[in-house]
């Protein structure tokens, strides 16, 4: 065992307040431990401070409820990480543009960590990545900037986050926790902090392992959409509806798990972390073709609903250069804000650059993000049966619930449903994309 600092005033402090750092500092303050919050954006930090959640599905009123319990403090000074008993990274992990691995922010944050560290100290990586970033790339940048040595003086650990966003069923401490340490004693400390807050942990031999179990939950997801996103494009030249197909397939009580097509993958996991592999797995000369093929036919998505908008507008004498068309759902899955890598972008691209009048509805995201992409600051038309009435077409790419697929169906021709979700007892013809 590798012993605990002494006197540390933070039992735990979480670097990087995201959609995973927020919920799991929220979920040690809430189970009594000390805990501090340290981001590299100032203006996160100071919204914290404050008590505003910058996550629309997580509530204020637990942050303020914690920051007034005295379990919680948000802090940009990174001389505070040296009173924590142990620090957790959250940070992101994208992807640079030729598809390869950027771990410049776990890097950052360890080189962040790594002068404050001290003896006794237990330090795991929660972002995703590939096999061998946290005994590789983590450990040299911790060991480096602190002169300890990591299983001796400090211990290190990763343990994937399964944080499920817009899932409210979904309860930190009830999902099972996957953990693999530098060594045994590593592993214990992991065990020690994470079963304050969660009731199953899942330890696995090392880091490793930990870090190739996050990337296979990832890549299974990824393939699998796109086995259906294919299936959907056989059988529909066939006359046969998928989401039928899917439903009946599901009473299969074994050996079927059902997974539904859509307009492509979208978020800051799926589409990513299955990449992180293939870059990884070159060294060991590999290639991972699985993972390749389907990202091909994920990619593709989002140009088989705007062909099926182009020909359906064709077969009714109009074009698509000029038509007014309403894009539905931003946000890459149901009942959440995060439009990160979604899908709707690419369906936007397409139909701007083939000329047509673009516009958006998200409940969830009623303007773009500043820096988001180049439709940053655009706003989603307000939901009324006069807007409505003034689009020429709509393609449906999220399906949110709470939406009245009803009146779009009642005031806008042509609906191109990538998620199945539009009644197809209204006025409006309905294409499945
Ligand atoms: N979003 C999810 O649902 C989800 C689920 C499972 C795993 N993950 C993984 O968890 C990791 C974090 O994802 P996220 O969605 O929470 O990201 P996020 O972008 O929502 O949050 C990351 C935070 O880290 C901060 N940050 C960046 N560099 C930093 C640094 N050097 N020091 C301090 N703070 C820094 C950013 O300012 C940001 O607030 C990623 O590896 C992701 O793949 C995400």
């Amino acid at each position: 065992m590798i012993g605990k600092p002494e006197n540390a005033r933070y039992d735990v402090a979480v670097v990087g307040l995201g959609y995973v750092g927020i919920p799991l500092a929220l979920g040690f303050a809430e189970a009594g431990c000390r805990v501090l919050g340290s981001d590299a954006d100032e203006g996160r930090l100071l919204e914290l401070q404050q008590g505003h959640s910058p996550l629309a599905h997580l509530p204020s009123s637990r942050i303020k409820a914690c920051l007034a319990s005295g379990h919680l403090d948000f802090n940009a000074d990174h001389d505070r990480l040296s009173e924590a008993a142990a620090v957790i990274i959250c940070v992101p992990t994208p992807l640079r543009r030729h598809h390869d691995p950027d771990l410049s922010h776990i890097l950052d944050a360890g080189a962040q960590v790594a002068p404050h560290l001290r003896r006794g100290m237990l330090v795991s990586l929660e972002s995703s990545t590939y096999p061998g970033t946290t005994r590789e790339e983590l450990l040299a940048v911790l060991e480096k900037g602190s002169g300890l040595r990591a299983g001796v003086d400090f211990a290190l650990v990763f343990s994937p986050e399964r944080e499920d966003p817009g899932n409210h069923q979904s309860v930190l401490g009830d999902m099972p926790k996957v953990i693999g340490g530098l060594t045994p004693a590593c592993l214990e400390r992991g065990e020690e902090l994470y079963g304050r807050v969660i009731k199953h942990l899942v330890p696995v031999k090392d880091c490793d392992t930990a870090e190739a179990v996050k990337l296979t939950e990832n890549i299974f997801r990824f393939i699998n959409i796109a086995l259906v996103n294919e299936l959907k494009r056989i059988y529909s030249s066939m006359g046969i509806d998928i989401w039928e197909v899917i439903d009946a397939a599901k009473t299969k009580p074994f050996g079927f798990m059902p997974f539904y097509p859509g307009p492509g993958v979208g978020g800051h996991c799926i589409p990513i972390d299955p990449y992180y592999l293939t870059w990884k797995a070159k060294e060991y000369h590999y290639d991972t073709r699985f993972i390749e093929l389907a990202g091909q036919i994920n990619r593709s998505m989002p140009y088989y609903a705007v062909n099926h908008l182009l020909e359906a507008l064709n077969s009714a004498g109009r074009a698509l250069h000029g038509a007014r068309v309403l894009v539905l759902g931003l946000a890459y899955k149901p009942g959440v804000s995060d439009d990160r890598g979604s899908p709707s972008y690419d369906i936007m691209d397409l139909l701007a650059a083939k000329g047509a009048d673009v516009e958006y509805y998200d409940p969830h995201v009623p303007r773009i993000a500043p820096g988001r992409n180049h439709w940053s600051g655009r706003h989603s038309i307000p939901w009324s049966d006069h807007e409505l009435k003034t689009f020429d077409a709509a393609v449906v790419c999220t399906p949110h619930r709470g939406v009245k697929y009803d009146e779009l169906a009642d005031h806008v021709p042509l609906i191109v449903d990538t998620c199945h979700v539009v009644p197809r007892n209204r006025t409006a013809k309905i294409v499945d994309a």
